[in-house]
């Protein structure tokens, strides 16, 4: 049995065993999480928390599936934090950059303060793609933005008050859409699909509940390793 420590859980205190993850601590305390809680592998993004620990006026950050609970921290999870996203269709876009820009004017008001930088738990660079979509290098903004899974800690801690993981995420696809070469065996792949190759298999799994579908991708064969 491990022993069990304190800590705050939204202005609560709570005994939890030591060594748990923020996301078991909290569990243990009595939560169930339906928001907050998604992958429990550091790949959804849905468990940012937000907490300090006793002796450090510092503001800490991480995934509460991924972090270590420590004794008397107070934390606090934000399943979600308000973000605007722009509308826009990538079909009818003529010029990608410009639409990028049309379409999150806020990144030139940027300050340079490297808050979302610092706060990110991926640690993405998160202040120097946002200087790259400002240059127009929707390359740049993909390339580092890649390992984003949209947490919103950046969003929160934005001076300019942008919401930089939206900006990233169109720049991603607008470089997709426009640069990008598509694989040949991907456009293999579709024709077949359109042709309805598949038709009589991919009717087989539309007919299955979820348990039967839940057995069959468990069983699926993974390759490599
Ligand atoms: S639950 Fe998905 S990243 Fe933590």
């Amino acid at each position: 049995m491990a022993e069990l420590i304190p800590i705050y859980l939204m202005g609560k205190k709570y005994s939890v065993p030591e060594g748990s993850t923020i996301l078991g601590a909290i569990e243990h305390a009595g939560y169930q999480l339906i928001r907050g809680c998604g992958c429990r592998g550091g790949f959804c993004g849905a468990c940012a928390t937000v907490y300090r620990v006793p002796g450090d006026h510092q503001i800490k950050v991480g995934l509460a599936c991924q972090t270590q609970i420590e004794e008397n921290m107070t934390l606090t999870i934000l399943p979600s934090y308000p973000a605007n996203k722009a509308l826009y269709d990538l079909e009818t876009v003529k010029d990608p950059v410009k639409a990028l820009w049309q379409a999150y004017p806020e990144i030139f008001k940027c300050l340079g303060c490297s808050a979302c930088t610092k706060i990110c738990p991926q640690d993405i660079a998160v202040m120097d793609y946002i200087a790259g979509a400002k240059r127009g290098n929707l390359e740049q903004v993909a390339e580092l933005s890649f390992d984003c899974i949209m947490c919103g800690l950046c969003a929160s801690r934005c001076l300019a008050q942008m919401v930089p993981y939206n900006v990233a995420m169109m720049a991603r696809r607008l470089y997709a859409k426009n640069t990008l070469v598509k694989p040949d065996y991907v456009l293999k792949r579709i024709e077949e699909v359109e042709q309805g190759n598949y038709k009589d298999e991919i009717d087989e799994l539309i007919g299955k509940d979820i348990e039967e579908l839940r057995k069959i991708y468990a069983g699926r064969d993974i390759e490599g390793i």
